[in-house]
């Protein structure tokens, strides 16, 4: 576990911020080939993707920044923005959705008071929907922190969201 001051190191206000991102191209690579894998190591890093970070980003490779926002937007494993501290995926293809998805659906997205792509204001949870996350057999699911959440309800919801501080 991180302390307090490796914490504040990997956030995008600490000075040396612009100095870590430079290190990670240095050790990933410069190439085009590369990007994909500098993108996921600052996101690891930092939580996210912020401006700058690309700014640098493309003066250390020398691909674009609209290059590099395109890849950054096209994948969800590369975040743009900061997720909060929680990421829930919400299942909505059909086989959840028929089996009491759909109120699910509306019962989460009026307790959080988000709705997909949304981050809470107190920074708990960051909604996402996702296809099928292969336990249709406990459906309506939905994954917290990539753990598994089945045979959810409007009544029982609440109980699992409270698990997440
Ligand atoms: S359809 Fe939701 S887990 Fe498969």
């Amino acid at each position: 576990m991180e302390n307090a001051a490796s914490q504040q190191k990997n956030n995008y206000d600490h000075p040396d911020a612009i100095n870590r991102v430079r290190d990670i191209v240095f050790k990933t690579g410069c190439s085009k080939e590369d990007l994909i894998a500098v993108l996921k190591n600052v996101a690891d890093c930092f939580g996210y993707i912020s401006t700058n970070a690309i700014h640098e980003i493309s003066r250390q490779t020398s691909i674009s920044t609209s290059d590099i926002f395109s890849v950054a937007t096209f994948y969800r494993m590369l975040p743009t923005t900061q997720y909060g501290r929680h990421v829930i995926e919400f299942c909505e293809s059909l086989p959840c959705h028929v089996v009491g998805g759909r109120e699910l659906f509306r019962a989460l997205t009026e307790q959080l008071g988000i709705q997909p792509g949304e981050t809470t204001l107190d920074g708990r949870f960051t909604l996402l929907t996702t296809s099928c996350l292969g336990v249709c057999e406990v459906g309506p699911v939905l994954s917290i922190d990539d753990n598994i959440h089945g045979n959810l309800t409007a009544e029982n919801l609440p109980e699992v969201l409270a698990k997440y501080k």
